[in-house]
């Protein structure tokens, strides 16, 4: 039998590494660094949450971002089937299979809140050029966001049109216009970034922030938290989704897929804890906001900021306008996998493949947007319906297919096909990461599973 792939479809390489690593930046980087680790690092106490969030990027996240990456470029199809493929042609069980399933539906459920977050950023942008938050104190902005999160027809409309956008791109084909607008977005976003931290630094508590951020308090840490940061290391990087996989699929042959991951993880970590550092000092300089408020944290946070600087609205605008971009790049890298798939393998054209899961992300949508009015009230195990799907995909769903992941490549796959991947890199390294691999990555993975999720039912029954 023949290890070598028939490729069922010439698929396009991207012309170079680096647009690999802006398109994989652009599926990293988004409401998860801007947005989520800020107010998950709020609520599982700081410092503590932190540095096990960095061990499990490094530890874990960057081993099986390899092996994600080695997986689509050996592959060279959508996630579903490059395994079907890569277990049909090392005659593997066809169990792993449904590692490329596990993925597509974890993408339309994060996909299905993703939009309801992103149009709260959208829903911001006009806000900041009409001027609402002009000289807004902390109540006033507070109360924009209730009665925001109060008005489903408002808040289904900016979902709406968030969705819209994500469809509509990846309908035009994800390689050409995705190229460009990272290429000249995130950096963008990247500066924005760093003139609200110099604004927090002159105008907040920096140095509050700098050690809630980065002094660790270990007695804050619990089960529960530690699976959130695996989780979230996962998240934030994309991981355990075939969005990488299938980004890996259009990689040049040949390339350093190592170098390639460190560069991507770095420049999401460093956004990660920019957002952290910009966020925290504003917090702790305003009595009135609470670093462990929850999702509302940077909506409500930021805004008093913009209020208070000067020029500070149009600043408020474009950081909204690239929220939402950096949301809309990882959106459309949520879609893409399922979509790939129903192209190659039921005949759907990509503009019927789109609209069917995007229908489906946005009708599942709902139930978020409902979770913070009507349903509000409604939980199940502590959780609100929002809060269930989160849980569901980045505590369990994602970490589960990474650790299927890592076993895959570090067991299952014979290592030549992996050995032959990697040819582009530094063999000094393989050794040491195939080991990390097939050891800490599934035990680590596997028992802060087991420990989280033992953790979150005893502590919610
Ligand atoms: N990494 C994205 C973020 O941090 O916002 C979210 C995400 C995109 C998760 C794509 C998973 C994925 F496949």
């Amino acid at each position: 039998m023949s290890l070598a792939l028939t490729q069922t479809k010439s698929y396009p390489a991207w012309s170079s590494r680096w647009v690999f690593i802006m398109a994989a930046t652009g599926s990293a980087v988004g409401l998860g660094n801007i947005w989520k680790f800020p107010y998950i690092t709020g609520e599982n106490g700081g410092g503590a949450f932190v540095l096990v969030y960095l061990v499990c990027i490094l530890l874990l996240g960057i081993p099986v971002m390899v092996a994600e990456v080695l997986l689509g470029r050996r592959g060279r199809q959508s996630p579903i089937n490059t395994m079907r493929e890569l277990t049909r042609a090392a005659g593997l069980h066809g169990f792993w299979n449904h590692l490329g399933w596990l993925g597509v539906v974890a993408g339309l459920l994060i996909l299905s809140f993703y939009s309801v977050i992103a149009g709260w950023a959208l829903a911001y942008i006009p806000e900041m050029g009409r001027g609402t938050f002009q000289g807004a104190g902390v109540a006033e902005s507070q109360a924009f966001f209730d009665a925001l999160l109060a008005d489903k027809t408002r808040l289904v409309a900016w979902q709406s049109l968030f969705m819209l956008m994500t469809v509509g791109v990846v309908a035009c084909g994800v390689v050409k216009g995705l190229g460009v607008a990272v290429r000249i977005l995130m950096p963008l976003l990247f500066v924005l970034l760093l003139a609200m931290l110099i604004f927090a630094y002159r105008h907040g508590d920096f140095s509050a922030a700098a050690a809630f951020l980065f002094r660790p308090d270990f007695t804050a840490l619990t089960g529960r938290s530690v699976l959130e940061a695996l989780g979230h290391s996962f998240f934030t990087l994309s991981l355990g989704m075939g969005s990488i996989m299938a980004y890996g699929a259009y990689m040049p042959a040949g390339a350093s897929i190592g170098k390639t991951v460190l560069m991507v993880a770095f420049l999401d970590t460093l956004v990660a804890l920019m957002a952290g550092m910009a966020i925290f000092p504003i917090v702790f300089a305003n009595p009135g906001l609470n670093p462990g408020a929850g999702p509302e944290l940077l909506f409500v946070s930021l805004p008093v900021a913009f209020g208070a600087m000067p020029g500070g609205l149009l600043v408020g605008m474009v950081f909204f306008i690239l929220v939402t971009i950096a949301a809309w790049s990882s959106a459309i890298s949520l879609i893409e996998p399922g979509v790939a798939w129903l192209i190659e393998k039921r005949g759907f054209n990509r503009f019927t493949a789109n609209i069917s899961l995007g229908f489906i992300a946005w009708a599942l949508g709902l139930g978020t947007v409902l979770s913070f009015n009507d349903w509000a009230d409604f939980t199940l195990g502590g959780f609100t319906f929002f809060g269930a799907i989160d849980f569901l995909t980045s505590r369990i769903m994602l970490p589960l297919t990474g650790l299927l992941i890592a076993i895959f490549v570090g067991w299952v796959m014979p290592k030549m096909m992996v050995k032959s991947e990697l040819s582009g890199d530094n063999s000094r390294f393989y050794p040491l990461w195939l080991w990390v691999l097939r050891y800490i990555c599934p035990l680590a993975i596997g028992a802060v599973l087991l420990l989280g999720l033992y953790d979150t039912f005893t502590a919610a029954g």
